[in-house]
């Protein structure tokens, strides 16, 4: 099962990075194939949806092929980083009926959960089909990707089985 994670932010100095690396580090452990898609690789300059840019084929490339998708992004002023949402809407009926699971990432210790309510909205508009899981990475700065914890690792479990139910 080939599961993707976007990567939502571009900030230098992002700690949502180690974030995902820990989620790609995670499902590898659950013998889930995956990979970072990074925002950083996908800069455009205003909202494009007509499928004719590089990037737009590179990204429906993977999201076409993926059976679920995992979303780390930060809160930023209680929203998602809009460079996440010029990429998301670079793409339309790839991403029909797939599940998504979407980790939010902040510095204090709410763990973006005003983002990921916000995002499952989003994600509802693109046809995709949110979990009721969702991670929480509170006090990003001192979150350590290789030692993650104990309670993050067993809600990635949770939710990567919750991914499974929509594949079978
Ligand atoms: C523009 C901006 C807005 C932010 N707004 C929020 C916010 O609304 N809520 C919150 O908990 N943290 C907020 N933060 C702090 C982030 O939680 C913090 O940067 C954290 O490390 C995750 O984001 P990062 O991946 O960019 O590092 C904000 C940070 C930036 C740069």
């Amino acid at each position: 099962m080939y599961f993707p994670i976007i990567l939502g932010t571009a900030r230098e100095g992002r700690q949502s990075e180690k974030v995902a690396r820990f989620m790609l580090e995670e499902l590898k452990k659950e013998g889930i194939e995956s990979g970072i898609i990074d925002v950083r690789d996908y800069r455009i300059e205003a909202t494009d949806n007509t499928k004719k840019g590089s990037e737009a084929k590179r990204l429906a490339e993977i999201i076409g092929k993926a059976d679920g998708i995992v979303i780390v992004s930060p809160e930023y002023n209680h929203g998602y980083p809009g460079e996440l949402k010029m990429m998301l809407d670079l793409l339309y009926e790839e991403y029909r009926g797939k599940p998504v699971l979407i980790c939010g990432v902040s510095a204090g210790i709410f763990g973006g959960t005003r983002m990921v309510e916000q995002l499952r909205l989003v994600c509802l508009g693109l046809g995709m089909v949110p979990v009721s899981s969702a991670l929480y990475f509170r006090n990003a700065e001192e979150f350590n990707e290789s030692e993650g914890n104990e309670d993050y690792k067993k809600s990635v479990k949770r939710a990567v089985e919750e991914l499974k139910l929509y594949n079978q």
